[in-house]
C-alpha cells in the first residue's frame, strides 16, 4: 500500500479529509449566505447575483463538482470514523470536552444526516424547479437576447417561502448548521494542530462566531419573507 492511500485510511488521513473539505464547505456556505443578503437589496440584486454566477457555465460546474466530491468526501470519511469508533467502543463513554462533547457530537452525527436531507430539498426547491416541491410559478434562468441570461431568484424565494411549514424545516435546518459549524470548525482546527492552549479561545470564538452568524443570517432570509418584511 502506497504511503498516501495509508495516509487516507488511517484515522488522522481521514480526519484531514473532513478538515480540508469542511473548509471548503464553510467557505461556500459564507459565500452563498453573503450572495443571499442581497434579497434585502430588492429582486434586481440577487437576480443580478445569480446571472454573474452563470457568467461561465464551465466554472460553474466545475464548482458545482467539487462542492459534490467535498461533500461525498465530507461524509464518507464521517461514516467510516464513526463505524471504526463504535467497532472500538460498543458501549459509548461521556466524553468531557466543548459544547459538553456527547451532545455535540450526537449533534454532529443526526445533525449532518438532517442538514444533507436538507441540501437534497433544497435544490429541489430552489434550484432544479420540480413540480410539487418548488413553488408554485418556478421559473429556471430563461435567454432574455444578445447572450443575456434573465434569473428570477428573488421572485422564486418570496415564492418558496410562503408556507409556515417549509420556513420551519429551513429554520430548524439552518439551527442544526450552526451547531455542525460551530462544532465542526473547532475540530477542524484541532485535526489542523491549532490545539495549542493559546490558539484555542481564538479557534472557539471563531467556529461560535461563524455557526452563530450563518446559521441566524439563514433563519432570518425565509422568515423576512413569511412575515411579508420581503416580498
Ligand atoms: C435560508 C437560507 C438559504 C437561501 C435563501 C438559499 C437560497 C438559494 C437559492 C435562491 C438558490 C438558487 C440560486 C440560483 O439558481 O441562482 C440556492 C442554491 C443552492 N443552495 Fe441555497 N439557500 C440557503 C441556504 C443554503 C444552505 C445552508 C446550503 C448548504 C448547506 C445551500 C446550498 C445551496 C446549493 C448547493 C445551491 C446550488 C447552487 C448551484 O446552482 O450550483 N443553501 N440557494
Amino acid at each position: 500500500m502506497s504511503w498516501a492511500k495509508r495516509f487516507i485510511t488511517s484515522n488522522v488521513g481521514l480526519k484531514v479529509l473532513m478538515a480540508v473539505t469542511g473548509m471548503l464547505l464553510v467557505a461556500f456556505v459564507i459565500g452563498h449566505m453573503l450572495g443571499n443578503l442581497q434579497i434585502f437589496l430588492g429582486a434586481e440584486a440577487l437576480d443580478g447575483y445569480a446571472e454573474l454566477l452563470r457568467t461561465s457555465m464551465e466554472l460553474l460546474w466545475a464548482v458545482r463538482l467539487t462542492l459534490l466530491a467535498a461533500v461525498l468526501i465530507h461524509i464518507y470519511a464521517a461514516t467510516v470514523l464513526t463505524l471504526r469508533s463504535w467497532d472500538a467502543r460498543p458501549v459509548p463513554y461521556e466524553q468531557k470536552t466543548w459544547l459538553g462533547e456527547s451532545y455535540a457530537v450526537r449533534t454532529m452525527k443526526w445533525g449532518g444526516v438532517i442538514l444533507f436531507l436538507f441540501i437534497i430539498y433544497h435544490l429541489l426547491h430552489l434550484t432544479v424547479g420540480v413540480q410539487g416541491i418548488s413553488p408554485e410559478g418556478f421559473e429556471h434562468c430563461t435567454a432574455a437576447g444578445g447572450g443575456e441570461l434573465r434569473c428570477h431568484a428573488y421572485a422564486n424565494v418570496v415564492a418558496g417561502f410562503q408556507h409556515w411549514y417549509v420556513v420551519l424545516f429551513y429554520v430548524v435546518a439552518q439551527v442544526m448548521l450552526g451547531f455542525h459549524l460551530a462544532h465542526g470548525a473547532w475540530s477542524m482546527f484541532r485535526t489542523l494542530g491549532l490545539n495549542n492552549p493559546r490558539y484555542d479561545r481564538i479557534a472557539r470564538g471563531f467556529a461560535l462566531t461563524v455557526g452563530t452568524v450563518v446559521s441566524v443570517v439563514n433563519c432570518i432570509i425565509p422568515l423576512s419573507v413569511l412575515i411579508g418584511i420581503v416580498k
